[in-house]
């Protein structure tokens, strides 16, 4: 069975994907950083979760374990959009992940900002998309912002509730519960 066309060395080659819409280099090459942004956030998660594992506290080594294997998925959902229109998923270098902190609070409100920039990543996507006219990217990108705003919330939730407990280390075992038990979320009015 052939798969692609190949080369007289035998080296198989993508490309025999049909186009629906080309896509505007600058976008291109964003999405593409996005994606590196995503691995790279999921590599810094997974590194807090070693962190709080080696100092016993299993609720925040939980809570970060499954925000890694989140970021690892976006990035996912991102290469499958770029194979979908036909575009190369290029992979950029994953950083090595901060390991040394001064305390809670300097996790917390660095895991907030990095959930930030996320979103503004996001948000300069969905502008490059909209001035480019690329709809399928606009469509892809909506649900993803929503989530990520989510997101936010969540990284704001716990740096919010951490503030709250004033440092204490027994309000950290009674966060790090919550956070086991996995009833942490932010309080919702609506239903
Ligand atoms: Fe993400």
């Amino acid at each position: 069975m052939v798969l692609g066309t190949q080369h007289a060395t035998g080296t198989l080659q993508s490309g025999g994907r049909p186009v629906a819409q080309p896509m505007q280099e600058t976008l291109l090459e964003a999405l593409q950083q996005h994606l590196a942004m995503e691995l790279n956030a999921s590599s810094a998660y997974w590194a807090l979760a070693v962190w709080f594992a080696e100092r016993e506290l299993r609720g925040f080594s939980r809570t970060f374990k499954e925000e890694s294997d989140q970021e690892r998925n976006h990035a996912g959902l991102f290469a499958d959009y770029l194979i979908v229109r036909g575009q190369p998923v290029a992979l950029g270098s994953i950083n090595a992940p901060k390991q040394v902190w001064n305390d809670i609070e300097d996790i917390l409100s660095s895991v907030f900002q990095m959930e930030v920039d996320v979103t503004t990543s996001l948000n300069q996507l969905y502008a490059l998309a909209e001035q480019s006219g690329d709809v399928r990217t606009t469509v892809f990108l909506d649900p993803l912002i929503d989530n990520q705003t989510a997101s936010e919330d969540e990284a704001a939730h716990r740096l919010g509730r951490w503030r709250l407990c004033g440092g204490e280390p027994a309000a950290l075992l009674i966060l790090d519960a919550e956070l086991a038990g996995g009833k942490a979320g932010p309080a919702k009015l609506a239903d």
